[in-house]
């Protein structure tokens, strides 16, 4: 088979709503391609429920909603991030709204607002609860107006570097089975989060972290991996999302007793208060023996009236109808915390640069600590629009200096995975993929989860450790060429097992309690050891840890309290 490499100016890895912004904002002067594992509006952006946030009401103001970004992320955010996500927020609202995005409108016909966990104002722009679906529907169509080229249902398998600069990667055509190289002056990693290591994620099962894996081994840092926000509300049994939209619009959480609960966790804000504090509460509900058969508590829309419920959040009745038999008009809905999202992620500043030279990451895949220890609602599908296009203007400055790419690195790049994957498949009779995965899943739910202590996060590491020498003998069990999926699955796997040991690891490096992260052990926050964030680098076979410093300024640390 001969060797193929492609050749473009910028190649984006991931084909969501940060890497077709990213995309928009070179295409009129750049040769860009975007390289995706499934196609695009099957991308994870799509099932963003609830909204974007924008501080677009009269009495709401970027700096109300920086300050509550920083509140919200237990001051670990870096201030001068969020200050640049907020004062962006409502061009990208208007922009997105002006490509034809169908927002849900106030009577007087302005971009109708709900309010969202941790928000001083009703900040989230939202269309009924399908939001991530209309923005990323909009912003695809955009991308092919600029006749952006997609490599659709293509798995990345390596990045290559050369004279420390990344210069392209290494591909799977799953339709063929063929690899092949690419090569540029400029790869972006937009591929999303890894909810998929945990059994229990509202995470779609293309959420395997491979692009966060891919700069790990090409000596880029990863960023406070412990951070793993648990959404509050994910129905019980398939951990689908139940928006946040649901409480903004007025929905209560009752425990089995029949009780409103959050006033003893925040009483000010109650079900509003940040997902982190609301998760807990829930759990703890359940743990005290609060909750229903020892697993779930209630989501009550019934008060909200059958014509709120079919205008603002159909999709959620939707959801209870087919996934769970019952209508929440009539009936309340069960629901337990679940991962959500991942606050940690590839190690950038602002602009998306990480500290190799040639690669640049943006959305959830990044870590730009916007979010610090925990993420508001509704400032997720925010940080795709606005950092993927500034992502894509210093992404412009970058590709339109450096120099041509080194082909030739590219091309003995490929011929060592298709070694390594006639490896793979002619390994015969070894261990199951799916058993590991499903254990290392239920380890990461169970022992690294809501809540955490030494004792089963050490346990954690261990296990999470011998699944990856269970790994080393795995075997593939298919060995067909085209549509391979046992094969991108083994790989997807051996992604989310190196991410799953340094989330581990972050978690019980860190003894403190702050944010998403509560360490039974230490449950107080230590602001004179841990106000820092985490730097994970592989060196050699081992993963060295750092703490590096949060930038504060504008808002002073306080006690966090709601
Ligand atoms: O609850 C939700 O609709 C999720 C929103 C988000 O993660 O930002």
């Amino acid at each position: 088979m001969t060797i193929s490499t492609y050749d473009h100016d910028v190649l984006i890895v991931g084909a969501g709503l940060s890497g077709l912004r990213v995309a928009i904002e070179l295409a009129d002067n750049f040769d860009v391609a975007i390289v995706t594992k499934v196609h695009p509006l099957r991308s994870h952006s799509v099932a963003a429920q609830g909204g974007i946030n924008a501080s677009l009401g009269v009495d709401d103001s970027w700096e109300a909603h920086a300050f509550d970004t920083v509140k919200g992320s237990d001051y670990l955010a870096d201030q001068d991030v969020v200050e640049l996500l907020a004062k962006e927020a409502p061009r990208a609202v208007i922009e997105n709204e002006r490509w034809g995005t169908a927002f849900s409108r106030t009577d007087d016909g302005r971009i109708a607002q709900r309010p969202f966990g941790g928000a001083a104002f009703p900040r989230t722009c939202y269309a009924a609860d399908r939001t991530g679906h209309n923005l990323l529907h909009t912003t695809f169509e955009q991308a092919l107006r600029r006749g952006i080229k997609f490599y659709t249902e293509w798995f990345v398998t390596s990045l290559v570097k050369s004279s420390d600069s990344v210069c392209g990667f290494t591909a799977i055509d799953i339709a063929s089975g063929e690899v092949h190289g690419f090569a540029a002056k400029a790869v972006v990693i937009a591929t999303g989060g890894f909810g998929r290591v945990y059994a229990h994620s509202t995470n779609a099962l293309i959420n395997t972290g491979d692009g966060c894996a891919l700069a790990l081994r090409v000596g880029v840092p990863l960023k406070d991996m412990e951070f793993i926000q648990f959404h509050p509300t994910c129905l019980f049994g398939s951990s689908i999302l139940m928006t946040e939209g649901a409480r903004g619009e007025g929905g209560y959480l009752v425990n089995s007793e029949g009780k409103r609960f959050m006033d003893i966790y925040a009483p000010n804000k109650m079900e509003l208060a940040p997902r982190d504090i609301v998760a807990r509460a829930i759990r703890t509900e359940v743990l005290e023996g609060r909750g229903f058969e020892d697993e779930y508590v209630h989501l009550d829309l019934r008060h909200l009236g059958k014509k709120k419920i079919m205008e603002r959040l159909p999709g959620i009745r939707e959801i209870c109808i087919h996934f769970a038999g019952l209508d929440p008009i009539n009936e309340p809905i069960p629901i337990q915390p679940a991962h959500h999202y991942s606050m940690g992620g590839i190690h950038t500043d602002k602009h998306g640069i990480t500290p190799v030279s040639g690669l640049f990451s943006v959305g959830e895949a990044a870590c730009m600590s916007v979010h610090g220890a925990n993420r508001l609602g509704g400032n997720s599908l925010l940080e795709t629009l606005v950092f993927g296009r500034v992502v894509g203007g210093k992404v412009a400055e970058y590709a339109g200096t450096a120099k041509t790419p080194d082909k030739a690195c590219v091309e003995q790049e490929t011929f060592k995975t298709r070694e390594r994957l006639q490896t793979l498949f002619l390994h015969e009779g070894g261990d199951s993929p799916a058993d590991i995965r499903e254990t290392m899943g239920q380890t990461m739910d169970v022992l690294v989860g809501v809540y955490r202590n030494s004792q089963g996060l050490e346990a954690a590491l261990k296990l999470i450790r011998e699944l990856k020498e269970r790994f080393n003998d795995v075997s593939v069990g298919r060995s067909d060429e085209k549509y391979n999926f046992a094969l991108i699955r083994v790989l997807e796997l051996e992604n989310m097992l190196d991410l799953a040991e340094i989330i581990t690891m972050g978690a019980l490096m860190r003894r403190e309690s702050r944010g998403a992260h509560w360490r039974l052990d230490y449950p107080a926050r230590d602001d004179e050891n841990f106000l820092k964030h985490s730097l994970f680098t592989k060196v050699d076979d081992h993963v060295k840890t750092e703490l590096i410093d949060v930038n504060l300024g504008m808002f002073e640390v306080k006690e966090r309290t709601y």
